[in-house]
């Protein structure tokens, strides 16, 4: 059993509207399921000595919430905010309150698309943000995440 108290541990949160990846607008997100995904991520997880804890929900105070959870626990987060990107003050006071990395990630590149996609209320929170790679910008995330940290 290898032992993994020294692992750096990372929150993945996904927003709304993400579980329903593969079917939702394939032409802009893909055609790549949300457990697709994160079967990628817990690979490369592994292969980075990383452990990964992996959240969606549909609901603002869920994220908030699971967000507040991480205080002490996780050494970064990944999160893709989905339309609360856009709107939510709550995700990113609770963002505001922990002292980790937040790196944000788009499927989609927000900024070719339609004028309100184009803030970000976590940009400036942000340690780094991904967007317009597809799915694999969650890897490339993931990757620059655990570099922050090392
Ligand atoms: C998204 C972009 C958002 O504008 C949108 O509401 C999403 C997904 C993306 O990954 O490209 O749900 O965050």
């Amino acid at each position: 059993m290898p032992d993994k108290s020294h692992q750096k541990r990372f929150l993945v949160i996904h927003g709304p509207n993400l579980n329903m990846l593969g079917q939702r607008e394939p032409e802009i997100y893909g055609d790549q399921s949300l457990d697709d995904i994160n079967a990628q991520l817990n690979k490369l997880g592994d292969e980075l000595g990383l452990e990964l804890e992996i959240f969606q929900s549909n609901h603002e105070g869920d994220i908030v919430s699971r967000i507040q959870q991480a205080s002490g626990t996780c050494n970064g987060i990944l999160i893709n905010p989905a339309a609360y990107t856009h709107t939510s003050i709550a995700i990113r006071d609770a963002l505001s309150l922990l002292d980790i990395p937040v790196v944000e990630i788009h499927l989609s590149n927000i900024y070719k698309r339609e004028p309100f996609r184009h803030k970000s209320l976590i940009a400036d929170i942000a340690a780094a943000r991904i967007s317009g790679f597809g799915a694999k910008g969650y890897l490339l995330g993931l990757k620059g995440l655990a570099d922050l940290i090392e």
